[in-house]
């Protein structure tokens, strides 16, 4: 695989900042139709991005979200700054949230996002330091048909 055949961006996202909620994933989504991604990964790819960058809004102070594109697969590395999560294997449970009552009024806080991240992934890695932030890892194993 040479490296022109290779797709980098990097974009960052605010904690806290509701405004531009969703900005993120609706580019890197864009960008993934540009390329001709077949519509049944861009449909997984775009929840798993939207839920990571809902999460570093609602709990990080702020992430770096780089998003590579290879001919075999999709990959997001979104990193955070922030509290980190102490227990990793609740957090991923379906229903957990620490999410405020101001932000289950404003629809979140079901406790879906990680346990959907992980549902939609081909692979899906997350690790986090209390105190320091938080890192996940995603992969979409393409097939040579998924590229146009
Ligand atoms: N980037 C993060 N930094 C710190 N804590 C996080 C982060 N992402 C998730 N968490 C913790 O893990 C919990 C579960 O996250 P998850 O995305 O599954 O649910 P939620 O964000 O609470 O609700 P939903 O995603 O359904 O709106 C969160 O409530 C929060 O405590
Ligand atoms: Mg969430």
């Amino acid at each position: 695989m040479s490296e022109e055949n290779e797709l980098s961006q990097i974009f960052e996202i605010l904690g806290g900042d509701f405004g531009h909620a969703g900005s993120v994933s609706t580019k890197v989504k864009e960008i993934l139709k540009e390329v001709g991604i077949d519509p049944s990964i861009i449909r997984r790819a775009a929840i798993v991005a939207y839920e990571a960058e809902m999460n570093v809004v609602m709990y990080a102070r702020k992430a770096l979200f780089a998003l590579t594109l290879t001919p075999g697969q999709i990959h997001f590395k979104i990193e955070d700054e922030g509290p980190g999560i102490p227990d990793i294997e609740l957090a991923m449970q379906e229903g957990f949230s620490t999410a405020t009552e101001e932000m289950r009024e404003m629809g979140f806080g079901a406790g879906m996002g990680l346990p959907n991240i992980r549902k939609n992934a081909d692979r899906f890695l997350i690790s986090s330091l209390v105190g320091r932030g938080t890192m996940l890892s995603v992969y979409f194993f393409l097939n040579q048909e998924s590229r146009g």
